[in-house]
This record gives structure tokens, sequence and C-alpha cells, in this order.
């Protein structure tokens, strides 16, 4: 044997013992970011160096129709004329252990506002025709352009965002009990959970005897509690995402600002705000622990900081809404991992250098870490920003490895360092986190 072929052989040998580690490694893709200009302009190609980690990858999103409430492709032009979803698929002919599922919903395809937001994701559960097309429409296009299932990353009705009286944001630990958060947002709520488990069953069995695969990502700020029930649920998908993260974001929580994902409750909080809880629901109602992916995201969410607010004491208040676009994803409030990794400097110093981010560890590995910059004389330029770094990202993973879980979704791929700005390896934070599976 020449040392090409031993280093060829120990190569494919890794490579099995990666692949027999069992843990699922589920990739999102967001079509979208196609659109991106620039450093953030993400083409199929950018995929390649991340798919070797990816067991799955979630094609995302598809939409439905209103009227006839089949599956639709979400961006025809792109998606079906372009030919992208032929293109992604076929990514199966270099990476044939790589599963492609299409992804229907995702807070992509909202449509309508108030009560009225997303009524076509209620509609369909809601009789047994329309779930039989629905089912039928979808093993169509899933036939029709080779993936090999369907993710349900259904937009029932979220939960309202947690609000303070006015006059008394100040007196954070005095007004607990002034929460108006627990409104009731459907009425017929309890009928939805039933009808959604009759949905995934029937699907099940339209896509069973093709073998095409079947899951749900839980959105975030979906109240399992209300919608899924596990134990009848489960048997039915191959894995459940829960994208436990985005409790709070400057479009629902406009001047208050806290950990967007922490892993364990933090005092004050409402106490399904955290991963460990939902994880702990969908454990102790009946979901096997193998099936269950924990969602890790791969953005920050950014608040503009007033002179007034308080940095460091959480929940922070006082702020103005959704922190200016960065210069790649241009979306007020969102900031991608390279975008974040490019600006922020180490935790030397006792305030951030003049235009950077000072970064705030989490030695708890519990919550999280941020980042912000002080505004300037002008009351400008000041930013709040929680996300997610390689070392969270890797707790979530340990966490994981440590309950048994089935394994971690990434949020999205497109968001991750993909062209390796951060640092030597492309796409670090999805790999700081199959590293700690
Ligand atoms: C979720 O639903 C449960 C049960 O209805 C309720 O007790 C809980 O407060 C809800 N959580 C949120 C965040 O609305």
């Amino acid at each position: 044997m020449t040392m090409c072929t031993v280093l060829f052989t120990a190569l494919l040998l890794a490579l099995a013992a990666f692949a027999a580690g069992e843990k699922l490694v589920v990739c999102n893709y967001e079509a979208k970011s196609h659109l991106r200009e620039g450093q953030g302009k993400f083409e199929i190609s950018n995929l390649d160096p991340a798919l070797q980690y990816c067991t799955h990858l979630l094609y995302g999103y598809a939409a439905i129709d209103e009227n006839t409430l089949k599956l639709v492709p979400l961006n025809e032009q792109f998606d079906v004329i372009k030919d992208n979803y032929r293109h992604v698929t076929d990514l199966k002919r270099r990476f044939p252990k790589l599963k492609v599922l299409l992804s229907v919903g995702g807070n992509e395809d909202v449509v309508g506002e108030g009560d009225e937001k997303n009524e076509k994701y209620r509609k369909i559960v809601e009789t047994s025709t329309h779930r039989l097309a629905f089912a039928n429409s979808a093993h169509t296009i899933l036939k029709g352009y080779g993936f090999d299932g369907l993710d349900l990353a259904w937009e029932f009705p979220e939960t309202k965002p947690k609000k303070i009286k006015s006059g008394l944001k100040k007196f954070w630990s005095s007004v607990k009990h002034t929460f108006t958060g627990d409104h009731v947002v459907d009425e017929n709520a309890q009928q939805h959970r039933e009808q959604f488990t009759a949905l995934v069953k029937e699907l099940k069995s339209v896509l069973r005897p093709d073998n095409l695969l079947l899951s749900l990502t839980v959105l975030p700020n979906i109240n399992s509690t209300v919608y899924y029930d596990p134990r009848s649920l489960a048997p039915h998908l191959d894995f459940i995402a829960l994208h436990a993260f985005d409790f709070y974001t400057p479009q629902r929580n406009n001047e208050l600002a806290d950990f967007p994902s922490p892993l364990y409750e933090l005092i004050d909080r409402r106490g399904d705000e955290n991963i460990d809880a939902w994880v702990k629901y969908w454990l102790s109602n009946g979901a096997p622990a193998n099936k269950l992916v924990l969602g890790i995201p791969t953005y920050g969410r950014t608040w503009h900081l007033a002179g007034e607010s308080k940095v460091d004491e959480f929940p922070i208040t006082d702020l103005s809404g959704p922190g200016e676009a960065g210069p790649m994803t241009k979306e007020a409030g969102l900031l991608s991992y390279p975008e974040i990794c490019t600006k922020v400097t180490g935790p030397q110093g006792n305030r951030p250098i003049d235009g950077q981010f000072k970064k705030v560890p989490d030695a708890t590995k519990r919550r999280g870490v941020y980042a912000y910059r002080l505004p300037d004389k002008d009351e400008k330029g000041g930013l709040w920003v929680g996300y997610e770094d390689t070392e969270t990202a890797a707790n979530k993973a340990q966490y994981v490895k440590n309950k048994g879980l089935g394994g971690i979704a990434i949020d999205d791929l497109t968001l991750d360092d993909f062209r390796g700005i951060c640092g030597h390896n492309k796409f670090a934070i999805l790999r700081a986190a199959v590293s700690a599976l």
C-alpha cells in the first residue's frame, strides 16, 4: 500500500466512524440567502464545506397556497424555474448519505395580520379533505424534485410577548406581576392540537410507501404545550427539531432586551423561556430522547442602545427597537455570526474600543453571550447584541450529548461564517457544535 492509500483508508474509516456516531446534524439552508449582496450572498457552491458534517439538509422554505391549501414553492421563479430545488437535491450525488428535506413554513410564508395571520396553517388541519389534499400535494413535489422528505416548520400562532406596563419599567423586580403574557391566542387550540396529530399520521402514511421522511420543526415562540402532543406525534416523525431560541427579539420586545436563547432558566423570566424547559416538556410527555434535535442559531438579535439603558442589568430596559442592519444581511435587529465576530473585541479592557463591541462571555454556561457598543455623545451608534458563538454552540451540543438527545439543528448555514472570515475554518458555529457532540 502506498502512503496515499493508507491515508485515504484512514480518512474513510474516520468518516465512517463519524457517520456511525449516530447523532443527527440537521442543517437548515435558507434559499432566500441568494438575494443578499456582496459577502453575504450565499450560493449552492457555498454549501460544500458544510455538507461533510450534515446528516440532513432542510431546504427553507416552501409555502401553502391560500386558496387550494396545497404545498407550493415559496419562490416559483428561483426554486423551480431556475431549478434551485434540483440543484440542491442533486448534491446527494456527491454526498450520498445526505438526506435533503423540503421544509414548509418557517415564518417565511407569512400572510395576513392579527387573528387572521397564517390562518391557512390552521385551516389545513381542520378537515380531513384539506389534510389529504395537502399530503398528496407534498408527496408530488417531493417525488418530482428528488427530496427525501418533508419538514413541517408549522406556523401556528405565536405566544404573546411579555410586556411591562410603562412607567414602572425601571423597577423590574417590583413589576413581575404585571406581565400580560399569557393571553389566549387561539380559541380552538385544543382541536388544532388533535387535528395536527391527525395531519402528521396521515402525512406519514402517504410518505411511508416511498420511504420519505417526515419531521417537525417547532418554531420559536410556539407553545408546544398548546399545539404538540409528543406522545402521539413522535411515532410518526423521524425527528423533532426544537427551535428554542428568539425568546426575545427586537420585533417582539421593542424596548426590552434579553438573552435570546438561554440553556437554563434565568431568574425572573417566564419558566418556559429556556432550552431545558422545552426539552423537559417533550421528554416528560413521551418523546424519545433520540428523536429530539436541538436548534442552534448562527445569528444574534440586536437592539438600539440608548443613553439611559444599563447594559448589564437584565432584562435591559429603555431600548429603542431593532439595532441597525448589518452590511451583509441588511436586516434591522439581526446580525449574522461573521457580522458579529468582525466587530467584537475580546474581554480585555473595561470599555469597548471606539466603534467596536465589547463581548461579555458566559462563565455560567447557562445564559449565552452578549456584546455591546455604548452610544456616543450624540446618542448614536449604541447597540446590544445577544448571540451564539463557537463556545455557546459547543455548550449546547454538550447538553445534547449529556441528555442523550438525537442531535443538533443548525439554523442556519447561510448566517454561519461560510466564508471563514472569523477564523481559519468555514462554518465555525456548525463545526464547533459538531465537535462537541
Ligand atoms: C403555554 O401554554 C401553557 C398551557 O396552556 C401555559 O400554562 C403557558 O403559560 C404558556 N406559555 C406561554 C409562554 O404562553
